[in-house]
């Protein structure tokens, strides 16, 4: 079984330090940068634009986890620079169009998932499984750091995991996003996800540095 792989959600970075941030994400090897791109209507917030992260891109290597928190995402992937070994997420509840919308990600050459909030059953992406390349299962209402977990969503994982596999679809793998900390962390390892957005519940946590977070988080989830 691989480690599992380490997303920081960049919508909790310090911009003010952003190369020196960048620097130590290189020196752990984070596997992707978490973007969440929210349009104030599918939720409440307004984050990460494309031009800022064009500007990102243009300072690292580090691959892209794009996870799109906006109506009709099918409208809006081609204003974004998304590249070949890029992730992308869409929520299936943000267009009555997802199948369209996950293949067009997959033209671009990129990582197709759906992203599911909370409530959201399993069985929705029953008719998608063919088209997907990992599912986001949200472990908090999307939109805001810091929020506490919706603690059901811990089964859920583990749910997700037996859906995948009894159907075939082992390789699909499985993102968790939101308070993912270092105890919860383990947890959700333990339950079956493969990749981990960190946020400010733990890389970003004030209680240790940026470096010793991420060596931490790795500890959690390997
Ligand atoms: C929530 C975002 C997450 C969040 C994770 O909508 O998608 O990326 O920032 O960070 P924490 O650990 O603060 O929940
Ligand atoms: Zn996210």
């Amino acid at each position: 079984m691989d480690k599992g792989k380490v997303a920081p959600s960049m919508m909790c970075a310090d911009f003010t330090r952003l190369r020196e941030t960048l620097d130590i994400f290189e020196k752990n090897k984070v596997e992707y940068l978490h973007i969440d791109v929210m349009d104030g209507h599918f939720v409440p917030n307004f984050t990460l634009s494309d031009c800022i992260m064009r500007q990102v891109r243009s300072l690292t290597d580090i691959p892209f986890d794009y996870h799109f928190m906006v109506e009709n995402p099918q409208d809006k992937l081609d204003w974004f620079d998304i590249r070949s070994g890029d992730m992308v997420s869409v929520h299936f509840e943000s267009t009555p169009h997802i199948q369209r919308c996950i293949s067009k990600i997959r033209e671009k050459g990129a990582l197709a998932g759906v992203a599911l909030n909370p409530a959201t059953p399993l069985c929705s992406i029953e008719y998608l499984l063919p088209d997907i390349d990992f599912v986001l299962i949200m472990t908090v209402n999307p939109g805001f750091a810091g929020q506490k977990i919706v603690p059901q969503t811990l089964q859920k994982i583990k749910d997700a995991r037996s859906f995948l596999n009894d159907r075939g679809y082992g390789d699909v793998q499985i993102e968790t996003d939101g308070s993912v900390s270092f105890e919860i962390g383990k947890i959700m390892r333990e339950n079956g996800a493969d990749i981990f957005v960190a946020g400010t519940s733990s890389i970003f946590s004030k209680n240790g540095t940026l470096n010793d977070n991420l060596i931490k988080l790795r500890e959690c989830i390997k």
